[in-house]
């Protein structure tokens, strides 16, 4: 299938280091594209996401940015938009969480979770994205969430941030489809990794979510590859403004 083939491709992914992001590096690898992975804490050589996607075959490179810093955002921006080698395939991923009761949520979460999960997604959208459409191609992914559909339980800046992301893949598909740019989501179900962490530990929860799968099991990051490489692919050419759940049938129970 050449129209799932990203040989030659260079793919950004922001929080490549660990979770979803790492196996979505690695799965865009594995079709063929190279690799700058970002997060806050990457190492800048030797990480598991570099072995994994030079095990593949792909050139890795690290760049290490802090997501809750504006102006770290913007430089990484810019310095990604204005390199020799364009991006084709830029993964918004990076993400944070904080959980307390909204009666009682701290204003200092609520700032930091829509700074890192919200504002700095349109911050390196924006400035990756303005050169897809000089260029007229792209792809742009963003992580969407079942709470960009949903409520959630005390995680009200996650989830007003995660229903952001839905509305800002909608709004950017709109202006970029025109001019071969596209932008499209995924939101991941309940899967394991350190962001579910808190819930995977308490027996309550975890039970409840579990018996609410119609997959019945817990998502693997190894889950989203599919999903993430048709997006970056020519396979999804005409899809745009999408928010594809990847959750074990739970939207749909
Ligand atoms: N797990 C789930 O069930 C689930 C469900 C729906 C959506 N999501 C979303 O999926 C994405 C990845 O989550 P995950 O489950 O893979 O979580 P994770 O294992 O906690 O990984 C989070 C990633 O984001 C990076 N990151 C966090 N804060 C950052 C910051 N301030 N600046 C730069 N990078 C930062 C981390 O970098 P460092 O390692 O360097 O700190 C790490 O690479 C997030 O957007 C999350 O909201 C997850």
């Amino acid at each position: 299938m050449n129209a799932f083939d990203l040989t030659g491709k260079l793919a950004v992914v922001t929080g490549a280091s660990r979770g979803i992001g790492r196996a979505m590096a690695r799965a865009l690898a594995e079709a063929g594209a190279d690799v700058v992975g970002v997060s806050a804490n990457l190492e800048e050589s030797g990480s598991d996401v570099e072995k994994d996607v030079t095990a593949a075959g792909r050139s890795f490179e690290a760049i290490r940015a802090d997501f809750a810093d504006p102006a770290a955002v913007a430089a990484l921006g810019r310095e990604l938009a204005e390199r020799t080698r364009p991006v084709d395939i830029l993964v918004n991923n990076a993400g944070t969480i904080r959980r307390a009761p909204a009666a009682d949520h701290p204003a200092a979460d609520w700032d930091l979770v829509l700074q890192v999960n919200l504002t700095a997604q349109f911050a390196l959208a924006q400035a990756v994205g303005a050169a897809m459409v000089r260029r007229g191609h792209g792809k742009v992914i963003f992580t969407a969430s079942l709470l960009s559909f949903q409520g959630g339980i005390t995680v009200p800046g996650y989830t007003a941030a995660k229903h952001g992301v839905a509305g800002l893949t909608k709004a950017l598909a709109n202006e970029w489809a025109g001019c071969g740019v596209n932008v499209n989501a995924i939101a991941p179900g309940y899967i394991a990794t350190d962001n579910t962490q808190a819930l995977q530990d308490d027996p309550a929860r975890s039970a409840a979510i579990l018996d609410r799968i119609p997959a019945a099991r817990w998502g693997a990051a190894q889950d989203l590859a599919g999903a993430t490489v048709f997006l970056a692919s020519p396979a999804s050419d005409y899809v745009h403004g999408i928010v594809l759940p990847v959750d074990g049938g739970w939207l749909g129970r």
